[in-house]
């Protein structure tokens, strides 16, 4: 197991699929694995909000009998007296047995990653890659529909969602079947769609959901990216474009999995919670058992 999660590109499924059978076996007896990595410590780093990804994570490590040492509030640390981040996390890998990092800027984790000799996961630098969420994301794909022979539709912004683009570069590794719906201003950017064409992926590209509805096993429906927009006309021009119902998709497949990388805004309707759909509740808790078999393998 290579010791830095910094991308899914080039990730070999050998290596996710060892992941993924170690979170099946935490998630069927949890119990047996408290306190295996006594003692051991978890640096977290979060340059940007987080709820799931910094609570699970956390979670995670303690579960394991570890703990965290938290860099916590960005403007309480020493960052707000201008200290860079290749020093900042040089030093928190000097109390810590492993990194996260999540941060505002693309290529962050790349660059710390020279920087420093313990473990560290990408935990989202910017529009680019997310892949802790992504191994969360396969286990329930692979829980609720399979990963073989899987047709996936990815919806909403393509083009910033770095939860997308983590995901495309690994289904591409399963053979899945990947139907990208998104305006044509939020589609993915081309240096992912470059790597997807690259590695022989079998996608296609469409406007408007209803035309692949049809096709589905997965609907993975991901936030308009606000905050990464240059312009607020142009979030504007695309919010609220792309939303499901349980109306919508009652015209569907009747066992259609409906994912969400969460938090959502208003992508995805209430009333769709309640339908055998909806299945993002459980991919936000398989985030533990997931993050437990990565620390684990890591450490
Ligand atoms: C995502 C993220 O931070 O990229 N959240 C998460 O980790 N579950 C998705 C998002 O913010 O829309």
């Amino acid at each position: 197991m290579r010791q830095q999660l910094i991308s899914t590109r080039d990730l070999p499924r050998g290596e996710i699929e060892a992941v993924l059978d170690r979170a099946a076996e935490i998630d069927a007896d949890p119990g047996a694995w408290y306190g295996t990595h006594a003692g051991q410590l978890l640096g977290l780093l979060f340059y940007e909000p987080s709820t799931r990804t910094r609570l699970s994570f956390e979670a995670a490590i303690k579960r394991l009998g570890g703990d965290t040492v938290n860099l916590g509030a960005v403007e309480a640390s020493s960052v707000a007296k201008g200290e860079t981040l290749a020093d900042t996390a040089r030093m928190v890998a000097g109390y810590a047995d492993a990194l996260v990092l999540r941060h505002p800027r693309e290529g962050a984790a790349a660059m710390v990653s020279e920087f420093v000799d313990v473990p560290l996961i990408n935990a989202g630098d910017g529009a680019g890659q997310h892949p802790s969420q992504t191994l969360l994301d396969l286990y329930t794909i692979r829980e609720h529909a399979g990963l073989d022979d899987l047709d996936i539709g990815i919806m909403g912004d393509l083009k910033y969602g770095r939860t997308v683009h983590s995901l495309a570069n690994a289904l591409t590794t399963f053979g899945a079947r990947q139907y990208f719906i998104s305006p044509p201003s939020l589609a993915l950017p081309d240096s992912v769609r470059y790597d997807l064409d690259q590695a022989g992926a079998d996608v296609s590209q469409h406007a408007e959901l209803e035309a692949v509805l049809d096709d589905l096993d997965v609907l993975y429906v991901t936030r308009i990216q606000r905050e990464r927009f240059p312009d607020e006309n142009e979030y504007q021009a695309v919010a609220g474009h792309y939303r499901i119902d349980a109306d919508l998709l009652s015209t569907g497949p009747p066992d259609l999995k409906v994912m969400h990388p969460l938090p959502r805004v208003d992508e995805i309707a209430p009333d769709v919670d309640e339908t055998d759909h909806a299945i993002y509740f459980d991919q936000a808790r398989n985030g533990v058992p997931v993050r437990m078999a990565l620390l684990d393998l890591l450490l």
